[in-house]
């Protein structure tokens, strides 16, 4: 699988990124085990989780997914053939032996927090260190320092932003260089091939516009694309989308989507993995699967060399020309 350096930093990381959000909740442990193998065997070497993963999901209270890759890990021997990002950000309640955190970013959350993953993935430093939530818009001095105190103390190689708006974004950068302060060398936002409905209030999961994809390319942020399959939407058309999804374009967008992949005779989630990797700069799919199945169709992805002509016909779609 092909590697990519995040942003400036020398941290390199194949480019399919695995989630992990629900192994050790929703995905059995076995099971988790079974796609985890199956990731490092096709080549794959980026994995992410958080703190908070997955404390919504019944029987969740947090912490089980680094828990999991803790374990993984350990039975496999594989640290130094992976890069580990976790993130910090959003609230968890967490157990009595493995208390949880509110949602902030304050200095001393973020401090705290990162030794907390740290411990329950029984490594020493992360790849990856993420602010996930800007929903509070704290100071970014304050936030910044945090993490950079992070990177001094080698806890962390790299620090990345989810979920920021365009505005905080800009303000982080420059933050970071009249500071002195680490950069953000990556982002990871909703993204994938379907747009957001204009007019979509974001509030806590601001989506890649445009814009804000621009201003990534410009400053040579690397953008990773969290849930990019729509979570399975693309492979049951018949269900509805989400509104955040079904906007007055989605139907033109899948119509060009189905075609290409019926032409291909591939599926729509291997042309949208696809058309993430070949955007001009390319785009890390961060993508999700619960079983054997869904991570081998999702490796067909890396085998699609799409034309430039059928790039065009997807970037058009739905496009409003003067
Ligand atoms: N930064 C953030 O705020 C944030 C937010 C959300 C997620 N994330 C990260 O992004 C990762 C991926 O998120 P996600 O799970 O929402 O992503 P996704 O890739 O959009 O959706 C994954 C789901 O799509 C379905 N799927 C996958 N391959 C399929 C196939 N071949 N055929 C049919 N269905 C298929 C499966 O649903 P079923 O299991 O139902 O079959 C799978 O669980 C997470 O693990 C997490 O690390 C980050």
């Amino acid at each position: 699988m092909q590697k990519v350096k995040l942003g400036t930093t020398d941290v390199e990381v194949s480019v399919l990124c695995l989630g992990t959000m629900y192994m050790g909740t929703k995905t059995p442990a076995d099971i988790s085990y079974t796609l985890l193998d199956r990731y490092i065997e096709a080549g794959g070497t980026f994995l992410d989780t958080a703190n908070c993963y997955a404390a919504w999901y019944e029987g969740g209270f947090g912490g089980e997914s680094e828990r999991l890759l803790g374990h993984w890990l350990k039975a496999r021997g594989c640290r130094d053939k992976v890069q580990i990002a976790s993130k910090v950000g959003f609230g968890y309640t967490g157990t009595e032996e493995d208390p949880g955190a509110e949602t902030s970013l304050r200095a001393e959350i973020i401090i705290r927090e990162c030794e907390k993953s740290l411990k329950r993935l029984g490594i020493d430093c992360l790849d990856l260190f993420y602010a996930h939530n800007d929903a509070g818009m704290l100071p970014l001095d304050e936030m910044l320092g945090a993490f950079d105190k992070l990177i001094r103390e080698g806890k962390t190689r790299a620090i990345g932003a989810s979920n920021f708006t365009s505005w905080r974004l800009a303000d982080a950068l420059s933050t970071s260089a009249h500071q002195q302060l680490a950069q953000f060398c990556c982002v990871q936002q909703n993204h994938t091939y379907l747009r957001p409905v204009p007019g979509f209030r974001p509030e806590l999961w601001p989506p890649a516009s445009p814009e804000f994809l621009d201003q990534c390319a410009r400053k040579d942020i690397t953008v990773i694309a969290y849930s990019p399959l729509v979570r399975g939407a693309y492979m049951h058309p018949d269900q509805p989308l989400t509104a955040k999804f079904a906007g007055p374009d989605s139907a033109a967008r899948l119509k060009v989507l189905g075609q290409v992949a019926q032409t291909r005779g591939v599926s729509a989630n291997q042309i949208v993995l696809a058309w993430l990797l070949h955007s001009n700069p390319q785009v890390l799919p961060l993508f999700g699967c619960s079983s054997i199945e869904q991570i081998n169709d999702t490796f067909k992805c890396l085998e699609i060399k799409l034309t430039a002509d059928e790039m065009t016909l997807l970037n058009d779609a739905g496009c409003v020309k003067r």
